[in-house]
């Protein structure tokens, strides 16, 4: 069970990795562009190594950025040979329900020795049918869950034990954390990695309390 930061910004994973808490990095196109991130395929190149480089051999997923079956293919073939590290992420389907994803997600994974994250999934039928695909990852957006008015937590429970009693290797990233609290809730929900924004780890390790505590000891250490 561990934490991915959902970022490209170097400065935040860099100071996250050297603590040592994290145990991996996703992106997508939404969140780079967000972040400054410009230049097309080249910024996205440069992009991804840097931040493969910095976690090594920690694991980055990096987003295709189309839904032509011979692009996904030729660009996730392009994304791993940037770093080892790096494996690609392809959305479940297309914008419109294509369906050549998983096909390309299957090739990927059986014949190129490609590890690929299947995202942008909100039910455990699609993450279901992504590891019968030989995902490696399989993503399910617990905050878009919770939005649509469905409960994040009992999908992930089922898709827990989906693939636990049906032997399917696919780890589980839930992502799309719209809170701190989501984090230890969807491990312990079965979730194998749970990926989120690094304001939500600041939140999680300072704690009020914890402050005026230390000042205490510090204060009375003074004085002994
Ligand atoms: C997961 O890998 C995605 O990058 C991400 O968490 C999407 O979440 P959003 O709902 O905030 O766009």
């Amino acid at each position: 069970m561990s934490i991915y930061l959902d970022t490209s910004k170097i400065d935040e994973i860099d100071y996250f990795h050297k603590i040592g808490i994290i145990r991996g990095v996703t992106t997508n196109p939404s969140i780079m562009l967000k972040e400054g991130v410009t230049g097309g395929m080249k910024g996205i190149k440069s992009k991804s190594k840097e931040i493969a480089q910095l976690i090594y051999p920690l694991p980055l997923s990096v987003e295709v950025i189309s839904n032509d079956y011979e692009e996904m293919i030729n660009q996730s073939v392009e994304f791993a040979s940037w770093a080892e590290n790096i494996n690609v992420k392809i959305t479940i389907h297309g914008p419109n329900g294509e369906i050549e994803n998983l096909k390309a997600v299957n090739h990927l994974e059986k014949n190129k020795n490609i590890r690929v994250n299947v995202t942008a999934m909100m039910s455990v039928q699609q993450c279901y049918l992504a590891a019968m695909a030989g995902a490696t990852y399989i993503s399910i957006f617990g905050g878009r869950i919770n939005n649509m008015g469905y409960s994040s937590n009992e999908e992930i429970k089922k898709l827990r034990k989906l693939l636990d009693d049906f032997d399917l290797n696919s780890k589980i990233i839930v992502g799309s954390t719209r809170e701190v609290l989501n984090i230890t809730e969807w491990l312990l929900c079965g979730a194998h990695i749970v990926t989120c924004q690094p304001e939500f780890l600041k939140t999680m390790l300072i704690h009020p309390y914890s402050k005026e505590t230390v000042k205490m000891f510090l204060d009375d250490a003074k004085n002994i």
